[in-house]
């Protein structure tokens, strides 16, 4: 059994050896982080980067969160306020993105920046992605391992059913823990440009004033943002608590549904089911001939704001 273990581990180190060698190499690689899968490239590598796009089909001018092991390493690529310091020490590594002014020198790739003069930073915690950008030993832009417009990936087999043949490398990382995207800060002006996996209340908790929101779909350049994202195959309705004939019901708390994000109605337990529960919903539906995705209403709270945010946007009519 030890001597399995060891071996088990020996496997993973190898693994994340090799990944961190492809991304040095100018190969884009799937790794799991606590909130999504990502699509990794050396962000200092804009001939990688633009693999990321390519693979993802995802529109060039929107820019990429770029993954560093930690607070110095970000410090290398932007300037940080008290405010900003005083955010990632405390939520740093975890599901926190901070939009930040670049600094002179940072090297990182404008195609990864869209040529903005701030960047997204992120220090991830989930330890596979923390021992990859360890070994890696210089940022990493990931955007979520998804083609542009689809449903993000919270298991490596969503990764791999989406993008496969597109991967220099995949690392395996189990479901992710938290299953929402980080929630996207900027500090100057200090705005949340995306509800995510920190609720809001905790940063306003640190901050002690109130979190101004810039949710504006299309206002900042953020996929996220697009009114239709996260897109199942089927169409969306939300605030359902009635089975209907033609479709499958996503249940929640007292909704019980074909399937549920959470029957005890935990908001943690329902961002971390979320992506996956309309992965297999989808599928659900067509085997059994429904032509809708029907959801259980979810209370617009800490957690429940980024899965409301996320179920509108799959609900949204689609751009195409
Ligand atoms: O949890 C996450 O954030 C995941 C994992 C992989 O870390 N990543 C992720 O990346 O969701 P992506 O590319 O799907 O979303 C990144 C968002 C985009 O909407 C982008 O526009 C925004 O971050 N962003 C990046 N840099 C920005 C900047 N300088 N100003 C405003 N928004 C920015
Ligand atoms: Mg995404």
């Amino acid at each position: 059994m030890g001597s399995t273990g060891t071996r088990r581990h020996g496997d993973k180190a190898a693994a994340i050896a090799e990944a961190a060698a492809r991304l040095r190499a100018g190969e884009i690689v799937a790794f799991p982080t606590e909130t999504v899968y990502g699509l990794g490239a050396l962000a200092t590598d804009g001939q990688a980067v633009a693999k990321v796009f390519e693979a993802k089909g995802r529109p060039s001018f929107n820019p990429l969160i770029v993954h560093v092991a930690d607070l110095a390493a970000a410090e290398a690529l932007a300037v940080f306020d008290a405010e900003a310091r005083a955010l990632a020490g405390r939520f740093w590594p975890g599901p926190l993105t901070l939009v930040l002014p670049l600094r002179e020198g940072h090297g990182l790739s404008p195609l990864a920046t869209a040529g903005l003069d701030t960047v997204g930073l992120r220090v991830p915690a989930h330890p596979v992605a923390r021992a990859l950008l360890a070994a890696v030993g210089g940022p990493v832009a990931a955007p979520s391992a998804n083609r542009s417009g689809r449903l993000s990936p919270t298991r490596l087999d969503h990764v791999t059913s989406g993008l496969g043949d597109a991967l220099g490398g995949a690392v395996e990382g189990g479901a992710c823990a938290v299953g929402v995207e980080s929630a996207i800060l900027r500090t100057r002006p200090l705005a949340l440009l995306r509800e995510g996996g920190l609720p809001a209340e905790e940063i306003e908790a640190v901050l002690g004033r109130p979190l101004p929101r810039d949710l504006t779909p299309g206002r900042v350049q953020a996929p996220g943002q697009l009114s239709s994202h996260y897109a199942p195959g089927l169409p969306v309705r939300l605030n359902v608590t009635e089975r209907a004939p033609d479709a499958l019901l996503i249940g929640f708390g007292p909704v019980a549904g074909d399937l549920t994000l959470s029957a005890s109605g935990d908001l943690r337990e329902a961002a971390a089911a979320l992506f996956d529960t309309l992965h297999r919903a989808d599928a659900l539906a067509r085997e059994r001939g429904r032509a809708r995705l029907d959801v259980a209403p979810i209370p617009e709270v800490g957690l429940g704001r980024a899965i409301v945010d996320r179920l509108t946007r799959a609900a949204a009519p689609r751009n195409g």
